[in-house]
């Protein structure tokens, strides 16, 4: 039975789960602009893999609709854009695998990277209706995919004499461009433009920390991917610092306050112990949603504005949070766990991971929405 003092408390206007991802179309929009004005002589191949970094694969692309191509991973990506009506030179990153992957790739007109010895031999062998556009890759020091610099040539004439190859074009990767290494980056330029010196066809070199501190690297075709999401992947450096705004806030609520005493333990395990008696609130959010489970005490949440931490272990469904520094919070608060007021990149330094992880992460039973926004969205100092 419910006591009076239970009755006597305020029911919230809570609905439903309120764990919401927002999606600032504005600030992609942005975002590509200063690629524009990086990299005002290269073509912007927009890296909208793994569903737009999580932020939802056909709103991006509309918001991103001038950029000159979209990357993707797969062919369902290349699909769902086709689908959703973006008539763009569409790329997938890595290519066909197999025979029915060149009949879908011919039917939804994609271009395809080809990366390996094997993918040559089964275009080879398999007649195509029409001439297949290509991006060889080279493989320059990543050692993840690509052809060895010195196939480049041999690779380029067996495919010349292939009716079913139509354009070619050369890309390679890089391993260590957001790194203070600047040797490996330019060892790796220098290895592609004489891999494929005289050889004719479009480069395309640069991601994004490679197009913002590699200039020399931005060839015909840049490809950016986190830094249209506002993000950074520069140790120490949040996006807004690169003039980048966040594209995504995720947000939720509290749905639970407690009073609790000196020396009481929160969440599993029990591994904060108040160090005096202290307020709790408990959002509805956890690792279930895509936050991180490795997000230690301490890590920032903002709550009416205020800066509050989490405290204990992150649960599937729920986290504890420390309202000492957010005394007007109570149960339907709303709390920012990451977005323009709270950059992403420093949970995931608290994480021990990065921005780009934790926007891929955020899970299916979180709600999207998308804000249309302006221009001078805020961003955290
Ligand atoms: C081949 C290729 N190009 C470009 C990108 C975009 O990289 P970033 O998101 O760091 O800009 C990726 C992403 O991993 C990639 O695999």
């Amino acid at each position: 039975m419910l006591g009076k003092a239970t009755l006597d408390i305020p029911i919230p206007n809570l609905i439903m789960r309120a764990t919401t991802a927002t999606i600032h179309l504005e600030a992609l929009r942005h975002n590509l602009q200063r690629v524009r004005a990086l990299a005002p002589r290269s073509q912007v191949m927009a890296v909208v893999k793994a569903d737009g970094y999580g932020h939802g694969l056909e709103r991006v692309a509309q918001a991103l609709s001038t950029a000159d191509a979209f990357g993707v991973a797969t062919l369902t990506d290349a699909e769902r854009l086709r689908r959703a009506g973006h008539r763009h030179r569409i790329v997938l990153l890595s290519g066909f695998d197999e025979p029915r992957d060149l009949g879908l790739v011919q039917e939804w007109q994609i271009d395809c990277v080809l990366h390996h010895e094997y993918q040559l031999a089964l275009l080879e062998r398999t007649p195509l209706a029409r001439p297949l556009a290509l991006w060889v890759k080279i493989d320059t020091g990543m050692h993840r995919l690509g052809f060895a610099p010195e196939q480049a040539r041999r690779v380029y004439q067996r495919l010349r004499a292939l009716p079913q190859v139509g354009e070619i074009r050369w890309m390679t990767h890089f391993a260590c461009a957001d790194e203070n290494d600047r040797e490996q980056t330019e060892a790796q330029m220098q290895r592609f433009s004489m891999a494929i010196d005289g050889l004719p066809g479009e480069r395309s070199l640069a991601n994004s920390a490679a197009l913002q501190a590699f200039p020399d690297s931005q060839g015909d075709w840049v490809r950016p991917g986190g830094m249209l999401y506002g993000l950074s992947t520069f140790a120490r450096k949040m996006g807004c610092d690169l003039g980048l705004q966040p594209a995504m806030s995720l947000s939720t609520r509290l749905i639970s306050v407690q009073m609790l005493a000196e020396g009481e333990r929160v969440g599993y395990g029990g591994t904060y112990v108040c160090p005096h008696a202290m307020r709790i609130g408990i959002a509805a959010v956890g690792y279930g949603d895509g936050y991180p489970r490795h997000a230690p005490s301490g890590t920032p949440v903002k709550i009416d504005g205020q800066t509050a931490m989490v405290i204990g272990r992150v649960s599937m469904d729920l986290l504890a949070i420390d309202l000492s520094t957010a005394p007007s919070a109570g149960i339907g608060s709303e709390v920012l766990l990451w977005g323009p007021e709270l950059p992403v990149e420093r949970i995931a330094e608290m994480a021990g991971t990065i921005g780009y992880e934790l926007v891929c992460g955020v899970t299916r039973r979180v709600q999207f929405a998308a804000d249309q926004g302006s221009a001078d969205i805020g961003v955290a100092a």
